[in-house]
């Protein structure tokens, strides 16, 4: 017998039964369902864009000197004109591209547009890690005004208060513009160098191409070094203009009745972040992972070939929202049981029974057994359904040309044409 074939691990298959919570599709759909309403409510519109993309054109948005691109988690494929494509790690730079190639920049600004879908890392899988997860994200692009970093913040919490979820964390900075980075990172250098030895490979490689990564780097060796050395946060070294704009942006916060802390040493996975930065952590889901994150991109059109296009926006995880609604205890609200249960009692009445479900469907749930049953064990079916109403058809009701309609929470039981259940049910 040939070897049974299965997923790729790191890669989840989302169902109603799943033995593993986040990958339940009712909770799933819960949280999609949720960001949507939030997000349409704000003006955003959806967008959808390709799951692929000219893999320059997502190395360019997440940087050369993220994880994604140093530490190849990026999958790549060849078209047959032999131009590498690769599968989006995260969906920024494509809105971006979007925005650029559809000439958007000519609305009304700022263009929200929101999406979610699959993204694809080849990261090492664990709780809460996935090679193929899936984010929420909301982008504004073409205005430079804090309070629509203010907005964005504000948005992302007020989705994750309504599905229901309170041990929630608002880590607000700063990475500065480009030119305090260069002489934080110079700061940085200065401080490490010595200890470079002792880093682990990966940060030594970022002493020298981003050394702000060492900072939130996953080693313990490297954290017992950070820890030892007592670094200045990137905060300290902003200059006026991007200190103004974080005292804005947290100023707003605080008049939106948006609770949130400073978080000076905020680091954020990919490169073209400027300014504001933050990430929303949950009390139980682990300190080194978290719910979401996003921030001001400014520099980021241009890196795609396109105009000066300023942007904020932030990505939701849905499978570690989908965690922390565990870790609470949310309840999700439970799938609608079916109005009516059909059963069919013989062979001939299994097609009539198919005919008045597709009748009904889609005003009403309507369900119904396959195979002929007797009538103890299609009314055991039906109960185990939760059925509002369960109808028997057998040779009886088809003389009679009726089907007999027994109401589950009364007990009650009547005779009545099949043209007459919609009226029942309703
Ligand atoms: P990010 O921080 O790389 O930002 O990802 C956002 C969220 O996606 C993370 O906080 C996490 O919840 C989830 N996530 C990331 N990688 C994985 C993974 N391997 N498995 C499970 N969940 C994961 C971005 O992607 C930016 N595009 C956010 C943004 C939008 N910034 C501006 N606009």
């Amino acid at each position: 017998m040939a070897l049974m074939l299965t997923s790729v691990p790191g890669t989840n298959d989302i169902f109603a039964q799943s033995k593993e919570y986040p990958f339940r599709e009712p909770v799933f759909r819960y949280i999609i369902q949720t960001a949507e309403r939030v997000l349409r409510s704000s003006g955003a519109q959806m967008i959808y864009t390709p799951i692929f993309e000219y893999a320059e054109v997502l190395q360019k948005g997440v940087g050369v000197t993220s994880d994604i691109v140093v530490k190849k988690e990026m999958y790549t494929l060849e078209d047959r004109g032999g131009r590498v494509l690769g599968l989006r790690p995260e969906p920024t730079a494509s809105i971006v591209r979007a925005y650029n190639q559809h000439g958007m920049k000519v609305w009304p600004q700022p263009v929200r547009l929101f999406t979610w879908g699959p993204m694809f890392r080849a990261e090492r899988h664990q709780r809460g890690r996935y090679k193929q997860f899936h984010q929420v994200d909301y982008e504004a692009l073409g205005s430079a005004d804090p309070l629509v970093d203010a907005e964005a913040i504000a948005l992302m919490v007020q989705i994750y208060r309504e599905l229901g979820l309170k041990g929630l964390e608002v880590k607000l900075g700063s990475v500065g513009d480009p030119e305090d980075r260069v002489r934080y990172n110079d700061y940085l250098r200065g401080l490490f160098r010595p200890y470079a030895q002792a880093l682990s490979e990966d940060s030594r490689v970022r002493l020298e191409s981003n050394p702000m990564r060492i900072l939130d780097s996953k080693s313990e060796a490297d954290q017992r070094i950070v820890a030892e050395v007592g670094v200045k946060p990137m905060l300290e070294f902003l200059g006026p203009e991007a200190r103004a704009f974080h005292e804005r942006v947290a100023g707003y916060l605080e008049k939106l009745g948006v609770s949130f802390s400073i978080d000076p040493s905020i680091v954020r996975g990919l490169d073209y972040y400027v300014r504001t930065a933050w990430e929303i952590h949950h009390s139980r889901i682990g300190a080194k992972s978290a719910l979401g994150g996003g921030g001001r991109y400014d520099g980021l059109s241009e890196m795609l070939g396109g105009p000066r296009v300023p942007g904020v926006g932030f990505g939701i995880g849905v499978e570690r929202a989908a965690l922390a609604l565990e870790e609470e205890r949310v309840q999700i609200p439970a799938d609608p049981a079916p109005d009516l249960y059909l059963v069919p009692l013989d062979e001939a009445a299994l097609l009539e029974a198919l005919q008045i479900a597709q009748g009904l469907r889609p005003r009403f749930r309507v369900e119904m057994a396959y195979a002929p049953k007797n009538p103890r064990k299609g009314l055991e079916e039906a109960l185990k359904k939760a059925a509002r109403f369960a109808a028997f058809l057998g040779e009886g009701e088809r003389q009679r040309g009726v089907v007999t309609l027994k109401n589950l929470h009364s007990g009650t039981q009547v005779e009545v044409s099949p043209a007459e259940l919609a009226g029942h049910l309703a």
